[in-house]
């Protein structure tokens, strides 16, 4: 058996865990700085990297004490080191190297948008490979072909907003609160999905990118109005504003399931998988499942707690790393992208 400490600081989630295998979860910490930066309307860099200063060693003590694990019964420290806030980043890489320096144990790096892309495969047994892979979250919207844990070829991605960013634009629009991908899924159960015909932006018949920023716009527009019509908020009904969120995310979903089917075309595979802070929503998820189902593909959404950032994910990757002995040295460094 092989387990791995992963620590996980590239935004604002100070993250660790025990993973065995790459698959078997003892332990999933996380300390949410949310409450930190929602007065800002967004994660201020600065206030997130003293926040993870202050609380990584806690929530690592954690997650090896929930493991009920000590430090030599763990092979090997796998650590977040792009993309992300460098200066979250750094935290959480300068902690790994100082663990596995004192500790004597390999590091590896690990990519954070690789570790969301291969999450759906945690608890999985064998894994689903080979699979199209949605990995949508608040910094990425992207396609993969995932024939293994050592083969992720990307297929499509966003050319400017990622799916998450839109969804917390777009909840700022409409006046709620950060972050804001939550927010409009709560607020657009209760909403018409057909009342607004938001834009779906599909770039040509055969492009796998994604662009968000038009519905963005879109919505802006459709509650300020524009010019001599500009106006606030406050004409809009709580049932207004609900059908705006409903409408919205059912033209985001629609996109990213009409080319996540694109893609699986492509590919030939006949498996999706879905991952990111994004792969929450449960309106993408069923979504995705139903279309799936359809046309007799496999799906697996990665489950709750591996959709938003955590350090499971980047324990389970890193052990494939880790097992083609790609260790890093100790002056790994970390990069935004
Ligand atoms: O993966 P994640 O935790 O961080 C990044 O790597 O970006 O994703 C965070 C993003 C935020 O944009 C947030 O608004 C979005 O995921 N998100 C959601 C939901 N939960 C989180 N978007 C839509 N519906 C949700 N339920
Ligand atoms: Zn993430």
């Amino acid at each position: 058996m092989t387990t791995i400490l992963g620590i996980e600081t590239s935004c604002d989630e100070t993250a660790a865990a025990v993973v065995d295998d790459g698959r078997q979860v003892r332990s999933n910490v996380i300390a949410s700085q949310i409450e930190l930066h929602r007065k800002y309307g967004g994660v201020v860099p600065e206030i997130a990297s003293r926040a993870h200063i202050e609380r990584l060693d806690g929530v690592v003590r954690e997650a090896l004490d929930q493991a009920d694990c000590s430090s030599d019964q763990i092979d090997a420290i796998a650590v977040t080191n792009r993309p992300g806030l460098v200066g979250s980043l750094l935290i959480g890489v300068t902690a790994a190297k100082t663990l596995s320096w004192a500790w004597q144990k390999p590091l590896v790096a690990v990519d954070h948008v690789v570790a969301h892309a291969t999450s759906p495969a945690i608890e999985v047994h064998p894994p689903p490979w080979p699979a199209v892979a949605l990995l949508v979250s608040g910094g990425h919207t992207t396609l993969y072909l995932v024939r293994d844990f050592d083969s992720i070829e990307r297929m499509g991605s966003t050319t400017d907003d990622a799916a998450g960013e839109a969804f917390d634009k777009v909840a700022t629009i409409l006046g709620l609160s950060y972050p804001g991908g939550p927010e409009i899924e709560k607020l657009a159960r209760n909403g018409d999905p057909t009342r607004a015909n938001f834009p779906r932006t599909m770039l040509g018949k055969d492009s796998l990118d994604f662009s968000f920023s038009g519905i963005k716009t879109a919505v802006l527009y459709h509650v300020h109005g524009q010019g001599k019509t500009a106006g606030g908020l406050e004409r809009w009904s709580q049932q207004d504003l609900a059908d705006i969120a409903a409408s919205f995310q059912a033209a985001v979903v629609d996109v990213l399931v009409a080319k996540t089917m694109r893609a699986v075309q492509r590919a030939g595979v006949s498996t999706v998988v879905l991952g990111g802070g994004v792969a929450a929503n449960k309106a993408l998820r069923s979504a995705l499942e139903r279309e799936c189902h359809d046309r007799s593909l496999t799906f697996h959404a990665a489950a709750m707690q591996y959709c938003l950032d955590n350090a499971a994910m980047i324990a389970a990757q890193g052990y494939h790393i880790h097992q083609r002995g790609e260790f890093a040295a100790l002056d790994l460094s970390a990069t935004t992208q």
